[in-house]
């Protein structure tokens, strides 16, 4: 475990105050993941209107990296289209975020991850066949 002297101001900032944290009603996707590194999880919620995500929110069980990323990444995604949202890597959000101690990188995985899996999730409520990029190996 690191101490948040580790972390950058936003990634406390973000993990004092999380943004959009909870369950959102009706999503039309939800994202699951688990880290396999830490056994830490991370639920992602969207709802999407006209190709536009339009609202996001996120319940995370982990590490203060974990909390923070989630955080930005639900920011992040707001108003973007599916594509654009597409664009948005582990690598983006810690940026976004002033950057994240080495060790804790792989913490930030796990929101590209939850990100891609709500995704996923939403085409395959809608009986849509998910783009390529959207699938998580
Ligand atoms: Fe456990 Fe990160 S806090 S692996
Ligand atoms: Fe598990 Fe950070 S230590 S997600």
């Amino acid at each position: 475990n690191i101490g948040p002297a580790a972390y950058s101001p936003l990634v406390i900032d973000h993990v004092r105050n999380p943004r959009n944290i909870g369950e959102m009603e009706n999503p039309d996707g939800i994202g699951r993941v688990g880290n396999p590194i830490c056994g830490d999880v991370m639920e992602l919620y969207i709802k999407v209107k006209d190709g536009v995500i339009t609202d996001a929110s996120f319940k995370t069980f982990g590490c203060g990296a974990a909390i923070a990323t989630s955080s930005m990444v639900t920011e992040m995604v707001k108003g973007k289209t599916i594509a654009e949202a597409l664009e948005i890597s582990n690598r983006t959000v810690a940026e976004a975020l002033g950057g994240l101690p080495p060790v804790k990188m792989h913490c930030s995985v796990l929101a590209e991850e939850a990100l891609k899996k709500a995704l996923e999730n939403y085409y395959e409520r809608r009986g849509e066949k998910p783009p390529l990029e959207v699938t998580v190996s």
